[in-house]
């Protein structure tokens, strides 16, 4: 079965609210494996099919730990070209990290990004959890084609 990982950062509990409804809308095929983890090992990334991270803004810029992350991956040679991704977040006023980790994803990874990045403000409402609900469902579908 394929494995999606749903990575999230979260200090005060929107993007972790939002990385549970990506989650959510995963299962909802029934036929994917789909692991929400606030921490991963670098050598860790290449075991799932589909990478989706949540990262909130804080200074205009995305978490350290995320940085250093996906900054390790790519020191140890961790391939994750052709692989689904997708970046989300939750943003008071400027919303870059979500951005940046696209970037990342893209060109140092190859990965195929589902884009625009999904940015929510603040505390997602019913329409933005169904947003994220959607995002999850779309990429465990792409999984699904694929088989
Ligand atoms: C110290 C601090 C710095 C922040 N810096 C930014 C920022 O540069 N840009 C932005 O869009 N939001 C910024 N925010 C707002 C957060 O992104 C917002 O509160 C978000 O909902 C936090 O998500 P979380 O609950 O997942 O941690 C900042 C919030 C705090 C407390």
């Amino acid at each position: 079965m394929a494995k999606i990982l749903v990575l999230y950062y979260s200090r005060t509990g929107n993007t972790e609210k939002m990385a549970k409804a990506v989650v959510e809308g995963a299962k909802i095929t029934g036929r994917v494996d789909v692991e929400l983890s606030y921490f991963v090992e670098a050598t860790d990334l290449n075991q799932f099919d589909a990478v989706l991270v949540g990262v909130p803004t804080y200074h205009h810029d995305m978490p350290v730990d995320i940085k250093m992350l996906f900054e390790e991956a790519a020191a140890r040679g961790i391939s994750l070209k052709g692989k689904p991704g997708a970046a989300f977040g939750s943003y008071g006023w400027s919303g870059e990290a979500p951005k940046l980790l696209i970037e990342i994803m893209k060109n140092k990874f190859e990965m195929k990004i589902s884009e625009p990045a999904l940015l929510v403000k603040y505390t997602p409402d019913q329409k933005a959890l169904e947003q994220c609900k959607s995002l999850g469902k779309r990429i465990a579908e792409t999984l699904i084609q694929q088989l």
